[in-house]
């Protein structure tokens, strides 16, 4: 088997096996669509797949660049994106976040949503593809990362369900939506030396820096300016960092939100926090 060969290399060179194993797994799939049972049922790699697992593997051994970048490609819930290194990875929590909006979203006829720091448009694009309904905007202040985002919206032909475009916030953004979801930068810049290296050297500072010391800066912003383009009832819904759910509840508290509800990931640390508009009193 092509595992214990790459596996070796993966060890000699500090990483561990379990990672190994699935980055290997990983890149198997994402270029020759290969699951590890066609292995069990006796696939052979051709000497040109071989050779192509094997420049790619050197590189991500060499290098240290995530697998990701290394191969332009990445899986949210199941389905296949572009990255590069204008693009955060997408992570498995933000479909904690993809899943709660989806279920909002469903209880909203023609439902228009907007995502804030679309990154690789792995929000929207999966969200429209989940649901036929959905219309979605989707912003980022990062030009390369807004060509990312209308790649694979080619990619998925969710084309004319989903509009990018390039804005600072709510600059450029003049609707009003069902749904605002955003997954924004949440580290202070702070704590970017004790990151692991792989997100400090390859994830875009972009995607991920905060100049306050809480992490909370852009939860601010969009909370600040949210009520002008969320339609009645309308939701917020945030992927939030660690130990940021408290501050967060509070400014959506402060400006009148209700229904405000966390949900916690798989190592019971909240997550996602989703808050509704206020009726209006007539
Ligand atoms: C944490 S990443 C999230 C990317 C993607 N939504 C995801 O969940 O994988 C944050 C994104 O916000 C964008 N961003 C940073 N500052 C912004 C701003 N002021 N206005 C709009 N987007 C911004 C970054 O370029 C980056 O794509």
């Amino acid at each position: 088997m092509y595992g214990s060969f790459f596996i070796q290399q993966y060890l000699e060179n500090g990483f561990d096996k379990k990672e190994a194993q699935s980055e290997i797994d990983f890149v198997l799939d994402i270029l020759f669509d290969y699951k590890a049972k066609d292995f069990i049922l006796g696939k052979k790699l051709s000497d040109k797949e071989f050779l192509h697992l094997k420049k790619i593997i050197s590189e991500r051994i060499k290098t240290k660049r995530p697998i990701q970048q290394i191969t332009g490609n990445s899986f949210f819930l199941g389905r296949k994106f572009y990255v590069n290194e204008h693009t955060l990875i997408p992570r498995p929590e933000t479909e904690i976040l993809v899943t709660e909006v989806l279920k909002l979203s469903k209880k909203i006829t023609r439902p228009l949503i907007l995502d804030i720091g679309t990154g690789t448009g792995c929000i929207p694009i999966t969200l429209a593809l989940e649901n036929p309904q959905i219309i979605a905007h989707s912003v980022d202040i990062s030009k390369e990362a807004i060509e990312v985002a209308q790649k694979n919206s080619a990619l998925h032909k969710t084309g004319n369900r989903i509009k990018i475009f390039n804005s600072n916030l709510f600059q450029n953004v003049t609707e009003k939506y069902n749904i605002i979801v955003s997954n924004p930068p949440y580290i202070p810049v702070k704590e970017k030396p004790f990151l692991q290296s792989e997100v400090r050297d390859f994830d875009p500072d972009i995607a991920l820096f905060t100049n306050d010391d809480k992490g909370i800066e852009f939860y601010e912003k969009i909370i600040d300016s949210a009520d002008d383009f969320l339609l009645q009832d309308g939701s917020l819904c945030f992927e939030i960092g660690i130990n940021q759910s408290k501050d967060i509840k509070e400014m959506l508290n402060k400006k009148g939100y209700i229904n405000i509800k966390t949900i916690k990931d798989l190592n019971n640390t909240d997550r996602v926090v989703i808050a509704q508009k206020q009726h209006a009193c007539i």
